[in-house]
């Protein structure tokens, strides 16, 4: 989690100036917050960082994830495709706008697979939820063509992915919305805070009202202006907006000590030649967050991975981890929730209490992902080596 790890005086300045004021809400108090505005700021860099028209900033991806499905239009009766690795906010998502979650096979980029979308669109599939897992890229030339030769709206939930990109252009500009998360355990953090870009005028002007109970910010009083639509309280606070703010300023730094980080651990385990690595379609426009890579068997996935995490390299193995993959998610099957959603109506399609997705079984349970830290010394780094080598020599010997 590199941006956690780079927290220091910039980050608390820009809280000071926001408490100094004392003004944690991002509209109105013109006069007392005397110039400070952190969500502004925050949203006119993260624009200039993605190279977006328009960027949006709320109070988590998740909630970022829900806006954009309602500015996207995509709920009731729409079938939404998305992968079965991801983390369920992305599912949670679809299913709180009343859209049914259709799932569907990924590859070996970790994401959706153009195949995989094909084989689930039917003629209720409104929306493709591409979800950019462990910070970079589907197939995307495929998956574009494929989105527009069949009329479906691409929704990119890059909340694992900002600084990556495809192509020179930032994964989350694909689609016709992209999310991100600034959560504790991203590439950068605000404590809590999400990001939504667009480079559609009326599709960020919808981010901007869902996420503020509907309210249009035009003109100079928010709550005297119109609210044309109903909406929900998703609002970033100025402090976690102070937070984000300084964050972003460092991303470059954290983005290439990433890379070169990532590079000594990939050659170390390139020797290994039974060990495959995740598909880059742009390896150049990898955020190099994690290192993922492929055992031979999910056997000897799974007691790697225990050896690695053993001897203290942290690691994930999310075949058996109950937050991004399908296997573990038991509410999801049982259609479990507090909301009096009609579950009824949601599931009809796909059981998910017997749906089998083969491929993606075959490759998340033979994938183990490195969390790329960018605190490591040279030395820790040969720590790593050392250890992977001495664990790696028993279990494919
Ligand atoms: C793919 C994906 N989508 C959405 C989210 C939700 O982000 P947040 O934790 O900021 O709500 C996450 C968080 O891990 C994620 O990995």
């Amino acid at each position: 989690m590199p941006g956690s790890e780079l927290f220091g005086a910039e980050e608390r300045k820009e809280v000071m100036d926001v408490l100094e004021t004392g003004i944690m809400f991002r509209y109105n108090h013109d006069q007392p917050r005397k110039g400070i505005w952190k969500a502004r700021e925050f949203e006119k860099e993260l624009a200039d960082f993605v190279g977006a028209k328009y960027a949006h900033v709320v109070s988590s991806g998740s909630t970022a994830v829900a806006t954009m499905m309602a500015a996207c239009g995509v709920g009731t009766g729409d079938e939404v495709i998305v992968p079965a690795f991801t983390y369920i906010a992305t599912i949670e998502g679809a299913l709180f706008n009343g859209a049914l979650p259709i799932f569907a096979e990924i590859d070996d980029t970790l994401c959706l697979s153009p195949e995989g979308i094909r084989a689930a669109i039917t003629p209720k599939t409104k929306a493709v939820m591409l979800v950019q897992m462990c910070g970079a890229m589907a197939r995307m030339d495929e998956i574009v063509a494929l989105c527009k030769e069949h009329n479906l709206i691409l929704m990119e939930d890059t909340a694992q992915a900002l600084g990556a990109s495809y192509k020179g252009k930032a994964l989350g500009l694909y689609g016709a919305m992209g999310t991100y998360s600034f959560d504790f355990f991203k590439i950068i953090t605000a404590g809590e805070g999400g990001g939504i870009v667009t480079n559609d005028e009326q599709l960020y002007r919808n981010a901007d009202m869902y996420s503020d109970h509907g309210h249009d910010h035009i003109g100079d009083n928010r709550g005297m202006e119109n609210h044309p639509v109903l909406g929900f309280n998703y609002r970033i606070s100025e402090l976690h907006a102070a937070v984000g703010l300084a964050q972003l300023r460092k991303i470059n730094h954290l983005l290439q000590t990433n890379k070169k980080n990532k590079k000594v651990l990939k050659d170390a385990l390139s020797k290994y030649p039974q060990i495959t690595f995740r598909f880059l379609p742009d390896p150049e426009g990898d955020s190099a967050t994690f290192l993922s890579f492929f055992m031979p068997t999910e056997e000897l996935a799974r007691t790697t991975a225990r050896e690695f995490g053993k001897a203290g390299i942290g690691v994930n193995y999310w075949y058996d981890n109950n937050y991004h993959y399908i296997r573990n998610w038991e509410h999801l099957k049982e259609m479990k929730t507090l909301a009096k959603i009609p579950v009824e109506l949601l599931g009809s399609r796909q059981d998910l209490k017997t749906l089998h997705l083969p491929q993606s079984d075959l490759i998340i349970g033979r994938l183990i992902s490195i969390g790329i830290r960018v605190s490591w010394s040279e030395e820790d780094l040969q720590s790593i080596i050392n250890k992977m080598d001495t664990i790696l020599k028993e279990v494919l010997a």
